[in-house]
């Protein structure tokens, strides 16, 4: 076809020129250039070039003939463009017809004229991914022939005539639009099989009526528009449909009994809604379905125990919902699930289920429930589970030796429990080849940090381990974890120095060791992090299903989420030990570094001018320690800085002017004694300041930040400090 629509003269132009394509032009030729286009559709494609901004399509020629004239032009091998093969059997007077239209994927901006109407032999028009806007003519929707229409991706509005008469129409597609009022109902349609609407701004409530003309429907698509309202019935006269996307809109109330009888449905999106009271059990009857989804709605009650005759089910969703009880005995049969999201929910009880007979189970999400007990042994069954959440539950005891055979776990969340024995835990989940997410957050409360007995977690790139009130030391055994990205063990309570092997771990770009008790001085090598210096060197990886997001919440509600590690910002967090010593100049070098925070230690010595050479850097907090001499002046040239502070240290001098810093609150400099300029009195005078109470943590410097900084990075730092962050996946 794309050989076809090609004209001789092109073959001539190209530097290379394949033998087998020259040799079918002239075939190619005979049958394309013979007999002009009739002059109704040469009208009709005059107009739609005036609607377009360019008012031209590439390979397009009218040859300056106007309008009226009576030469004769073969439209048909123009791009886009397929016309029917009538007139090279049988000549007409009247010329070939333009059957086909499509230009997807032009960058096209425009109109559609009203002179579409004309191709009334058009049975396909597809305009996707361009950029036409405005309302659509209503001529577009009383041709006569058309069976596919597809006008996906452009910035089209304005409502679609109620009145439409396509009978020929078997694909409509006009999703990702901006279409408003009531959604189309294609009445007087008996070969629609394809129907989407979805990605519009479509209101009011769905009409049914959409099934009544077309029995033979296998696709509907709704999702992501604003329609409220009750589901109404009549979806059963939809006896073919196989695809049902309502995810996304403003549903209300409970799911239609005649629903149930659609028994050909394989998918039903009903997420994100206001759907509520019991899931009816008389889903089962929907035995043929492959994917459910219920997910953010208001359903309430147990999750019915329907699931022994969906066996073709592979995905089940129904997070954030308020189920409660206990768990359906037969999502034990479903020998065929993949992915089983049910977090979010106030689910109880033990996690009871047979893992043995879901032996597909790749994705498990159980997060946020009320669900106590142990972690399951029989889990590791799942010999293809890849990613594991059992966060924010009241699980209890010790992760199960079996773990360790589950050889494909990528993602492995068990933080907020009481689980207990984190050496065993880690000596059994070192065991996961695969493994490169740990979360293993406020949990084995007050136990010692193991310092031997672990060799692997060779693929780990991320562990947080936070909150968890351990004791002990750095252990040795984080420098075999030579591919980790991203370490937190803040908020325990380490001792000991900060070991010198941390310099080598070459990827780690996120190093949160804040709120510990760790002493000594900060080595030298950690000026020398790979990644602080050189940057990103790993692809961020595409998110999907299987690679949930993280997500860090404050106990005051705030969240932050990021679908990968590498969204993280590059951060030294040191904060909150015993650290003493001196801050090197070296810790210039780190380039790439983003937030540097060294707040509430013991570190002396002077501010060294080098550190004006990070110049990515947007947070510095060297507030509260023994710091003495001056602020550098060069900072002032550190152009992201949007956080900054030296507050309660012993500095001197005048505050650096221009640059961020004349964005600086009062805050980010009080408790020095001899600092002078903008907030204090003019250097000139000499009049000591007081230094006020050290014990006092000033959180005035965190709120009071400067305007014009992202959302995201001004909770990210709230979050820093929360005593109560926790580290969670969300997908
Ligand atoms: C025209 O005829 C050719 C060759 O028989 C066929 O491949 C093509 O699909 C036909 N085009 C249309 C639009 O019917
Ligand atoms: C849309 O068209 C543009 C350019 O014509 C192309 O780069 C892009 O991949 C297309 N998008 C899709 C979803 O096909
Ligand atoms: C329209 O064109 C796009 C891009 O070429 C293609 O992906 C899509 O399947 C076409 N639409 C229909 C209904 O064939
Ligand atoms: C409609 O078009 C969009 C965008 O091209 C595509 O993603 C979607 O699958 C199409 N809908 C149907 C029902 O084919
Ligand atoms: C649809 O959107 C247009 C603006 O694009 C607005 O003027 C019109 O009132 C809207 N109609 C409905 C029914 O919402
Ligand atoms: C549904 O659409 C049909 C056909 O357009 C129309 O006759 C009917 O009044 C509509 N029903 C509602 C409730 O809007
Ligand atoms: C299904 O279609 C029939 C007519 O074919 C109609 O009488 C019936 O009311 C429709 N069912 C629903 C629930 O709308
Ligand atoms: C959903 O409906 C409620 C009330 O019925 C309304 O307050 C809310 O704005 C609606 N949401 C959207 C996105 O239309
Ligand atoms: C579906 O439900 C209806 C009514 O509840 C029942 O009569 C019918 O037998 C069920 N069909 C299947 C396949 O279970
Ligand atoms: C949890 O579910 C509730 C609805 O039950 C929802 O309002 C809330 O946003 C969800 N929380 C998260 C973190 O998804
Ligand atoms: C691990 O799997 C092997 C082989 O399937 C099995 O023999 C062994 O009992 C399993 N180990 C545990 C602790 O479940
Ligand atoms: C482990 O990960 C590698 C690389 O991503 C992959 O090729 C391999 O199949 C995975 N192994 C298992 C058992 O899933």
């Amino acid at each position: 076809m794309g050989m076809g629509r090609r004209r001789g003269g092109l073959c001539v132009l190209l530097p290379v020129c394949v033998s087998l394509f020259c040799l079918q032009v002239p075939v190619l030729l005979s049958q394309e250039g013979e007999g002009s286009c009739d002059p109704a559709d040469l009208r009709a494609l005059r107009g739609f070039l005036r609607g377009l901004e360019s008012g031209a399509i590439g390979g397009w020629r009218f040859n300056g003939s106007p309008p009226s004239s009576s030469v004769p032009i073969s439209c048909c091998g123009w791009t886009g463009i397929t016309c029917d093969n009538s007139s090279s059997s049988s000549p007409s007077q009247s010329g070939r017809r333009v059957v086909g239209l499509d230009l997807s994927n032009r960058r096209i901006t425009g109109k559609l004229s009203a002179s579409m109407g004309g191709l009334d032999h058009l049975r396909s028009l597809n305009l996707s991914n361009n950029s036409f806007g405005g309302v659509l003519p209503r001529e577009l929707f009383r041709l006569p022939q058309l069976e596919v229409l597809d006008l996906s991706y452009n910035e089209f509005s304005g409502t679609i005539p109620a009145d439409t008469d396509l009978p020929s129409i078997r694909v409509f597609n006009v999703s990702f639009n901006n279409f408003n009022g009531s959604h189309p109902v294609l009445a007087g349609s008996p070969k629609l099989a394809q129907f989407d609407v979805g990605f519009n701004k479509f209101s009011g409530s769905i009409n049914t009526s959409i099934c009544l003309a077309s029995a033979g429907i296998q696709t509907v698509r709704f999702s992501y528009n604003l329609l409220s309202g009750v589901l109404p019935a009549g979806f059963s006269n939809c006896s073919s449909l196989t695809e049902l996307y309502l995810d996304s809109n403003n549903f209300t109330g409970a799911l239609p009994d005649d629903l149930f009888l659609v028994s050909s449905l394989k998918r039903l999106y009903l997420q994100e809604n206001r759907l509520s009271g019991e899931l009816s059990a008389r889903i089962r009857n929907l035995s043929n379905l492959e994917k459910l989804d219920v997910s953010l709605n208001g359903f309430s009650g147990r999750i019915p125990d329907m699931f022994r005759p969906l066996q073709k089910l592979q995905y089940f969703a129904a997070a954030s919902n308020r189920f409660a009880d206990s768990l359906p005995p037969s999502l034990s049969t479903l020998s065929t699930i993949q992915v089983l999201n049910l977090r979010n929910n106030s689910l109880k009880g033990e996690i009871d289920l047979q893992f043995e007979n879901m032996r597909r189970l790749s994705f498990l999400d159980l997060a946020s429930n009320r669900f106590s007990g142990g972690i399951p042994q029989n889990i590791a069954a799942c010999k293809e589970l890849k990613t594991l959440n059992l966060a924010r539950n009241k699980l209890t005891g010790e992760v199960p030796e079996s773990f360790k055979n589950l050889s494909s776990l990528s993602f492995l969340s068990l933080s907020n429990n009481s689980l207990i024995n984190i050496a065993s835990a880690l000596s059994i989940v070192q065991q996961c080849p695969n493994l490169t997410n740990l979360a293993l957050t406020m949990n084995f409360h007050g136990e010692r940090m193991p310092s031997d007995g672990i060799q692997g977690f060779q693929s780990l790139q991320l562990l947080v381990i936070p909150n968890s009130g351990l004791w002990g030391s750095i252990p040795p055994w984080l420098q075999q974890c030579t591919k980790l990205h991203l370490l937190d063990l803040s908020w325990n309570k380490l001792e000991g120095t900060i070991p010198l092997w941390f310099g080598n771990l070459d990827s780690v770009f996120y190093l949160d060791l804040s709120n510990n008790s760790l002493s000594g001085e900060i080595p030298v090598s950690l000026t020398k992090m790979k990644r602080l210096i050189s940057g990103n060197s790993l692809q961020p990886r595409s998110s999907s299903v299987y690679f949930p997001f993280f997500s860090m919440t404050s106990q005051s509600g705030t969240r932050l989420q990021y679908n990968q590690v590498h969204s993280f910002k590059p951060s030294l967090l040191l904060n909150t030990n015993k650290l003493v010593g001196s801050i090197y100049p070296q810790f210039g070098n780190l380039k790439k570094l983003h937030v540097l925070d060294l707040s509430q230690n013991m570190l002396s010595g002077s501010i060294p001018d080098e550190l004006s050479a990070m110049k990515d850097l947007e947070t510095m907090d060297l507030s509260h320690n023994n710091l003495v001499g001056i602020i550098p002046p060069p900072l002032a040239r550190l152009s992201f800085l949007s956080r900054f502070s030296v507050a309660f240290n012993d500095l001197v001098g005048e505050i650096p002017v221009g640059g961020q810093f004349s964005t600086f609150p009062n805050s980010s400099f009080e408790g020095n004694s001899g600092l002078c300029g903008i907030y204090f009195s003019p250097c000139a005078s000499d009049t000591p300041h007081q230094k006020t109470n050290r014990q006092r943590r000033d959180n005035s410097f965190f709120e009071g930040m400067a305007t014009g900084i992202g959302l995201g990075t001004f909770v990210g730092i709230l979050l820093a400090r929360d005593p109560c962050r926790f580290w969670t996946y969300y997908p």
